[in-house]
């Protein structure tokens, strides 16, 4: 694997220039479209604050929520998220419904703007040449930057093609998470444990084939050990004993636990039992606990699910990076080139 040189913002000459901002703010709602995690909103306030800082002028926020498939989807409004963000950032985000209203930000007094959801688009998610210029004509942009870790993966026209149209750079978080992510792959300290939980092999599989030769322990968990999974090479461990079949018993606990002391980088994707039911929670909860406890370790959680359990945790536990991509980071960690990625250039 090739080392990425990304460019990234604090390469660009910012001062009076107009940004376009792609970010991932495919935040979790509940049934009323209230946001239940802001997590990926807080995540992106670092490059704002440098794009502020830097002074940008105009700051356009493009984004999807959910899987409207080109149509209105009013619950999924990216509306509560410019809120959100406005309350976070103390300073006022313009939402702008439409995309023909983007033409006039020019002529507002605002610095920050969000688009609506670019999936209540046909042209996001069919990579649409004209749809990505469209955005960029409406907003005279200078630049684009790449801050949506966690769609890097999707070919779409805010993350494939707009990026071709513009000088083009990654945002902190983008640069922060393929920085750890690549050393992870490519020079991690040793030894490295990776932690495999969750429901299906066959999702964790490329995870196990990547890792294999270059870590020390990988160690299976979730539902994929309980129902009874088989490795036949020593570094593999497979929990040996479970609570109800729906969580790790003690035994595994134990032994998970010690390897993770004597690690010095630890991933961690899948949750270890069905830890949405507290009864179930205990292998995630001490896990973590020890992961957060290794200070000697470089240690990268992935994986929506993990992520979401560490962030609902009622105890601020510490590790060296909570990525904010799903199905993105286990892509990246599998090899696959990410298409929101490979046509970042200036
Ligand atoms: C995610 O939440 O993993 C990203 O926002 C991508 O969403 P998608 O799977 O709907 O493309």
């Amino acid at each position: 694997m090739e080392t990425l040189k990304l460019p990234t913002i604090q390469d660009l000459d910012l001062q009076g220039k107009t940004v376009l901002l792609r970010t991932d703010y495919n935040v979790p709602l509940d049934q009323a479209s209230h946001i239940q995690s802001d997590f990926r909103i807080r995540t992106s306030l670092p490059t704002l604050e440098f794009l502020l800082t830097r002074g940008a002028s105009k700051i356009v926020i493009l984004s999807h929520l959910g899987r409207p498939e080109g149509k209105h989807v009013p619950e999924l409004s990216l509306r509560p998220v410019a809120h959100r963000l406005q309350e976070l950032l103390h300073q006022p985000v313009q939402f702008v419904s439409e995309l023909a209203a983007l033409s006039e930000i020019s002529t507002s007094n605002r610095q920050i703007f969000m688009l609506e959801n670019l999936r209540f688009y046909p042209g996001e998610e069919a990579d649409s040449p004209e749809f990505a210029k469209q955005i960029v004509d409406a907003t005279k942009a200078d630049y684009f930057v790449q801050e949506g870790f966690a769609v890097l993966h999707r070919a779409h026209a805010s993350t494939s093609t707009l990026p071709k149209l513009l000088p083009s750079a990654a945002g902190l978080l983008v640069a922060k998470e393929v920085a750890i992510l690549t050393k992870l792959l490519q020079k991690p300290a040793v030894p490295l444990t990776v932690i495999i939980g969750g429901a299906k092999i066959a999702d964790k599989q490329p995870l196990v084939d990547r890792f294999l030769p270059i870590a020390d322990h990988i160690i299976i968990g979730g539902k994929i050990a309980a129902s009874g999974a088989k490795f036949d090479n020593p570094k593999i461990y497979v929990a040996e004993d479970f609570h109800d079949q729906f969580d790790l018993g003690p035994r595994s606990i134990q032994k998970i636990i010690e390897i993770i002391q004597n690690s010095r980088t630890i991933v961690w994707n899948g949750l270890l039992g069905q830890a949405e039911q507290l009864q179930y929670a205990t292998a995630s909860l001490e896990i973590a606990q020890a992961i957060s406890d290794n200070k000697q370790a470089t240690s990268i959680i992935c994986g929506g699910d993990t992520v979401g359990f560490i962030e609902n945790l009622p105890n601020q536990l510490d590790f060296s990076l909570l990525s904010t991509g799903g199905g993105a980071s286990l892509e990246f960690l599998s090899g696959v080139e990410l298409p929101g990625l490979s046509t970042l250039d200036m």
